[in-house]
């Protein structure tokens, strides 16, 4: 089964506006010829003008979180809608960081990746394990339970059409990345997973790896028969090494 590569910039907490327009600037037009779903995900305050400066491009826009809620008393976050207004195709959802240090629950994930196809937008909801969990061997056992919640509220064809990234949290910002039969083989878990509920649909679902790639390691991490693209931290924030790995997702179609 063939599946179009997807490979989006987790920009995080970086780059201000004026910086954020120049890469996307600098990147359009540099995209051409290649077969690959290539987004950025900036700050939310620079969506808009991220929006505009991509608009001759194939680059899509991401927002990093949404509200559950569409509208309501819930300060200081962004609904699905505004996104969609800025002109968002997807959003990132779950990310561990999310996780981590705004106590996103399995639950909340959930509910967000059910509001972001109730508006639009195409979800990229993130799982992985952390190492103390791998260590204790349950990384299979808690991403299968991540990628079960994320699905739950779901149709089978919202199942074909979301974007799963697979990123181990001890693989983010560390340098370290899982190897890539190890990646693969979670990334065959996190399918077979979706398959038990879902049949054909599993077929169709992509799933991105996340964790330290860079130009050095996505040939191989990317090659992998179950690694449909990367969601991409540190080496997204510079222009040459993001479209290296623009490149090698691409030539992962030959
Ligand atoms: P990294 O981040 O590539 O810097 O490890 C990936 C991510 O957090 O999505």
């Amino acid at each position: 089964m063939s599946r179009k590569p997807i490979v989006f910039g987790n920009w995080k907490l970086n780059k201000s506006l004026k910086e954020s327009v120049e890469f996307i600037r600098a990147l359009d037009g540099r995209l051409e010829g290649l077969d690959v779903d290539a987004g950025i995900a900036p700050v939310t305050t620079v969506l808009e003008s991220a929006v505009a400066a991509s608009r001759n491009s194939k680059l899509a826009i991401a927002g990093q979180d949404v509200h559950w809620c569409d509208s309501g008393a819930y300060t200081g976050t962004v609904s699905g809608n505004h996104l969609l207004e800025l002109g968002c195709s997807h959003v990132i959802i779950g990310h561990s960081e999310r996780r981590q240090f705004f106590m996103e629950s399995d639950d909340r994930v959930s509910d967000k990746v059910r509001l972001a196809f109730d508006v639009g937008l195409t979800p990229i909801a993130c799982i992985g394990e952390t190492l103390a969990q791998r260590e204790a061997g349950h990384a299979e056992k808690i991403v299968a339970r991540q990628v079960s919640s994320i699905v739950s509220q779901l149709t089978a064809d919202e199942v074909s059409r979301l974007v799963l990234a697979y990123e181990p949290v001890w693989a983010i910002g560390t340098g370290k990345s899982a190897t890539p039969e190890d990646a693969d083989h979670m990334h065959l878990v996190i399918r077979n997973c979706v398959r038990k509920q879902f049949d054909d649909a599993a077929d169709t679902l992509r799933i991105q790896y996340g964790g330290s790639v860079k130009p050095a390691n996505a040939e191989s991490l990317l090659s992998m028969p179950n690694i449909d693209g990367a969601l991409v931290g540190g080496a997204s924030l510079k222009v040459d090494s993001f479209l290296e790995i623009l490149k090698w997702a691409d030539s992962t179609r030959s």
